[in-house]
C-alpha cells in the first residue's frame, strides 16, 4: 500500500519505538502505581521518564501536569468539561475539528457556556472582537487537519496571558510537526494525539500549564487515597483514573527523543514534499487545490466532475493508495472553503513518503481523468 492517510494515523513507527511497546507487553506486564512489587514499580519509573521527556519538549513546566488520555479527542473533552463553568464565555475558529465542536456545543446547549466561532481569516483581529468580560477560554487549531494551512498563535497566547484568559491549543496536526513552546507561546492547554506527527501508538496527552485550575472529567481508581471517596486533588491523579495504557507510555519516551532530534528536518521534508505534489496537481486542469506547501504534510484538492469519496475509492481500489476524502470531522472548515458537497480529497504525508510514491499517485490520477 501507498499510505497517504498520515494525518488520520501516522503509518510509519521507528522500529526502537515498536520494540519498546513489545518489550512492554513482553516484560513489564503489570498495573503501574497499584501494586508496590518490583514490576509495578518499574513501570512507574517508566511512566515519570515519559512524563519528564513530554514536559521537557513542550515546556509546560510541571511534570506532573501531563496527562495521559485515549486520544486527542479525550484530552479536549477533559480539558473543557474540567474547566468551563456556568456563564463562561468561550471563543473558537471555524478551523476546528468536531472534537471541539461538539463538546463546545453541547455545553453551550446545556447553558453552560456562550460560544463564539470566529472565521479562520484575519484570526487574531475576529477573536478579539468577541472578547467580553466573561470570556474564560480561547481554543484554536493550530494546523486545519483539512487544508494544513496553520495560524500563528502566539500573538493569541500573548493576548490571552495578558487578559487573564486561558489559551487552549489543539495540537493534532502540529505536534511532531512544528515546534511547541507553552512556555514561550503562553499556551495553557494543549491537546495532541500520541500518534500521528508523534510517532507513537494510538492515544493522547492533556498538557496543562501551572494556570490551570481543573476539575476530573473521569473518576476511578488512582492507586492512592483509596479510603477517600473524593477524587484525589494532586495531578496527574487528579485526572488519570484507571489502567493507563503501558506499551504507549513507555514507548511515547522513544517517540519523544525521536521527533526532539529530528523536527526541523521533518519540516523541511514535509515542505518539500507537499510543494512537489502541489506542483505536480497543477498541471491537471479539473483539479482545484485547497493547501499551500506545509509542515505538517497535508494536501487537499477536489477533482470535477469526481466525488472527493469517488477519487478516494478509485485509488484504494485501483492502486492501494490510502487517501482520505469527505469532510474529515472539520464542517465548517468545508462550508468557509465551499466544499460541502463534495468535500476534499487529502492526501496527507508523513517524512517517510517519497516521489516515487507521489508520481504513481499523479498518474493513478491521469488515468482516473482519462476514464
Ligand atoms: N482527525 C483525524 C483526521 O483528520 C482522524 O483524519
Amino acid at each position: 500500500m501507498i499510505y497517504f492517510d498520515n494525518a488520520a494515523t501516522g503509518g510509519f513507527k521507528p522500529n526502537f519505538v515498536l520494540e519498546s511497546a513489545t518489550d512492554t507487553l513482553k516484560h513489564l506486564l503489570c498495573n503501574p502505581g497499584r501494586s508496590a512489587h518490583r514490576l509495578s514499580v518499574k513501570a512507574e519509573e517508566f511512566i515519570f521518564n515519559t512524563r519528564e521527556a513530554v514536559s521537557n519538549f513542550f515546556n509546560n513546566g510541571s511534570i506532573e501536569r501531563i496527562i495521559f488520555t485515549k486520544n486527542c479527542t479525550e484530552s479536549l473533552n477533559t480539558a473543557f468539561f474540567g474547566i468551563l463553568k456556568k456563564g463562561d464565555h468561550v471563543i473558537t475558529t471555524t478551523l476546528e475539528h468536531n472534537s471541539t465542536l461538539r463538546p463546545l456545543t453541547y455545553l453551550k446547549n446545556l447553558g453552560v457556556i456562550t460560544l463564539d466561532i470566529v472565521d479562520k481569516e484575519n484570526l487574531y483581529e475576529n477573536v478579539l472582537k468577541k472578547v467580553n468580560k466573561n470570556t474564560r477560554l480561547i481554543t484554536v487549531n493550530q494546523v486545519s487537519n483539512v487544508t494544513g494551512e496553520e495560524q500563528n498563535i502566539k500573538d493569541l497566547g500573548d493576548f490571552c496571558s495578558k487578559n487573564n484568559i486561558l489559551f487552549s491549543v489543539d495540537g493534532a496536526q502540529s505536534a511532531g510537526h512544528i515546534k511547541i513552546d507553552m512556555k514561550e507561546q503562553n499556551i495553557d492547554i494543549l491537546s495532541i494525539p500520541t500518534h500521528k506527527g508523534m510517532y507513537g501508538l494510538t492515544g493522547g496527552v492533556l498538557i496543562l500549564s501551572k494556570r490551570v485550575d481543573i476539575s476530573p472529567f473521569i473518576l476511578g481508581g488512582t492507586g492512592t487515597e483509596t479510603f477517600n471517596l473524593n477524587q484525589p486533588t494532586t495531578f496527574p491523579e487528579k485526572l488519570e483514573s484507571g489502567t493507563l495504557n503501558l506499551p504507549l507510555i513507555v514507548s511515547f519516551f522513544d517517540s519523544v527523543n525521536y521527533v526532539k532530534n529530528n523536527l526541523d528536518f521533518f519540516a523541511k521534508r514535509l515542505e518539500n514534499l507537499t510543494s512537489i505534489l502541489i506542483d505536480r496537481l497543477k498541471i491537471f486542469d479539473k483539479i482545484k487545490i485547497y493547501s499551500n506547501k506545509n509542515k505538517s504534510g497535508i494536501v487537499s484538492f477536489d477533482f470535477t466532475p469526481f466525488s472527493s469519496m469517488q477519487v478516494a475509492d478509485y485509488l484504494n481500489k485501483n492502486y492501494d493508495i490510502a487517501v482520505r476524502g469527505g469532510y474529515h470531522c472539520a464542517p465548517l472548515v468545508h462550508k468557509s472553503l465551499g466544499t460541502s458537497k463534495n468535500g476534499l480529497v487529502r492526501v496527507s504525508l508523513a517524512p517517510e513518503n517519497n516521489e516515487n510514491e507521489l508520481s504513481v499517485l499523479i498518474s493513478a490520477l491521469k488515468n482516473l481523468s482519462l476514464s
